[in-house]
């Protein structure tokens, strides 16, 4: 039997695809046959995530785009044109407890993490109302709903995030396009694994794994792995969803 491809005619833009969670879902929803397109600030890393989908058969294209420039911000949705599924990944993650926090590292937070994809969602929104059909995956964090001292800026734009997943799904969904959201556990991504390693030392993916139930993080497959499905038809009765893939995290 030819195993289903269930993703082929369909365009892909996931923000923040040159890295980590982002790549790992370019590269798993190019191989369920979408066209995907890439798009972050970094060329080189960019290039090389669609060489990586190409050389395996699959179809990409980069689009460079600053997410804290709305100007850049249109272009990219211009430049997309039609989009069936649109993964709102991209985020930064300023560290400083909130007495200290400067004004500047949290606007660029609110920027990225928040006005990005709410004005690209309102860009790409409109052509799937009027096709009747879409995906919205937006990328949430289990620190949305727990603490996580240190990380306030961060964790308000992930609450927000999900907030938004409810509200879009009962604006959009009566009308076909469905929004969800998934809500990762620690995952090992180049940037987390960096950070975790200049703030806790050697043992510091130990810890943060043992905080979950598998006592270990993700790997940025595992957590792609809920992107496409939500991505696909065979999550057809899901709207307004938030996906806790954090290994029971916020269970426990
Ligand atoms: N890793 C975890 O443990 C974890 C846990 C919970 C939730 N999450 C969430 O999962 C998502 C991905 O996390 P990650 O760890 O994979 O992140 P990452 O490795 O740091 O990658 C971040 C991505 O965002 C892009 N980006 C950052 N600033 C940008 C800007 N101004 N304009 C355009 N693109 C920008 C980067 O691209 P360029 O550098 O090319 O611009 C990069 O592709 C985020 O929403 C994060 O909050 C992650």
């Amino acid at each position: 039997m030819t195993p289903s491809i269930p993703l082929t005619g369909r365009t892909a833009l996931i923000t923040g695809s040159t890295a980590g969670i982002g790549r790992a879902a370019a590269l798993l929803l190019a191989e369920a046959g979408a066209e995907v397109i890439v798009t972050g600030r970094d060329i080189s890393r960019g290039n090389d995530t669609v060489a990586t989908i190409t050389r395996a058969g699959g179809r990409a294209r980069f689009l460079a785009a600053d997410l804290t420039d709305l100007a850049s911000l249109r272009a990219l949705a211009e430049a997309a044109g039609a989009v069936d599924v649109l993964v709102n990944n991209a985020a930064v993650q300023p560290l400083s407890p909130a007495v200290s926090q400067d004004i500047d590292g949290f606007d660029a937070a609110i920027a990225v993490n928040l006005r990005a994809p709410y004005f690209l969602t309102a860009a790409i929104a409109p052509a799937m109302l009027a096709r009747g059909s879409g995906s919205i995956v937006n990328i949430s964090s289990m620190t949305a709903t727990t603490a996580m001292a240190g990380f306030s800026v961060y964790t308000a734009t992930k609450a927000a995030m999900e907030a938004l997943t409810r509200t879009w799904a009962a604006e959009f969904s009566p009308s076909g396009v469905r929004v969800n959201a998934v809500s990762p556990g620690p995952t090992r991504t180049e940037a987390v694994l960096t950070a975790v390693a200049e703030a806790l030392g050697a043992g510091g993916e130990a810890q943060l794994g043992e905080l979950t139930l598998l006592g270990r993080m993700a790997e940025p497959r595992e957590i792609a792995e809920v992107i496409l499905f939500l991505a696909e038809d065979r999550s057809s009765y899901l709207t307004g969803a938030v996906l806790a893939a954090d290994a029971g995290r916020t269970a426990a």
